[in-house]
């Protein structure tokens, strides 16, 4: 769930991130972000306009200037995440949609598969639009994405430490939470289905 909460909550990147696909703390704070709560999880859209581009961008996007930035997450409980991002010289993207010519546009499937108590396999795979699997476009950003995803590995394995130190604390939410609390409930939502089927 520590891997889940961390996609569905994408104000870490900042932090986190600083050296592949993060950029600056400011700005990853006030995106601009709308979420949904949907039939088995969550979905959100989030859009940065007119910012810096992080590292992996100006490496792999070749962007020189400031960037317009659309990423769309949406959960499905109890274990996948899809996502599709679309990066676009600033004034060219839109919030609406990443189908515009042009820019750097990738996908992502992330899902996450219990291993033991407090421990979890994390699958990934990734695709550039336009670019094919042995391009060196693709290689620098596969790099990046898994360079990245190291970085949310620490976090996650301090998070269950944590947890594992103190049992009882309570999982504090705050107002950028909102698909985080969704991916619970749903999550929770399929536990009470379980005991329902199994008292029947
Ligand atoms: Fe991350």
């Amino acid at each position: 769930m520590f891997l889940i909460d961390n996609l569905m909550d994408l104000t870490h990147l900042g932090y986190v991130h600083g050296s592949t696909i993060g950029g600056d703390i400011e700005n990853q704070n006030v995106a601009e972000v709308e979420t949904w709560k949907t039939k088995q999880g969550a979905r959100f859209v989030r859009w940065m306009e007119d910012v810096p581009p992080p590292p992996t961008f100006v490496t792999s996007g070749g962007f020189q200037g400031n960037i317009d930035r659309r990423a769309e997450f949406e959960y499905i409980a109890p274990a996948s995440v899809m996502q599709s991002t679309g990066v676009f010289d600033a004034g060219k993207g839109s919030k609406e949609s990443i189908d515009l010519d042009g820019g750097l546009k990738f996908r992502l499937f992330h899902h996450a598969t219990p291993a033991s108590e407090g421990e979890f396999h994390y699958f990934f795979s990734a695709g550039v639009e336009g670019a094919t699997f042995d391009s060196p476009e693709s290689q620098k950003f596969f790099q990046d994405v898994l360079d990245a995803f190291l970085e949310d590995k620490l976090f996650i394995e301090a998070q269950q430490d944590a947890v594992t130190r103190n049992p009882l604390e309570r999982l504090l939410l705050r107002e950028h939470d909102k698909a985080v609390a969704y991916a619970r409930q749903a999550v929770a939502q399929l536990r009470q289905q379980n005991f329902a089927t199994a008292a029947e």
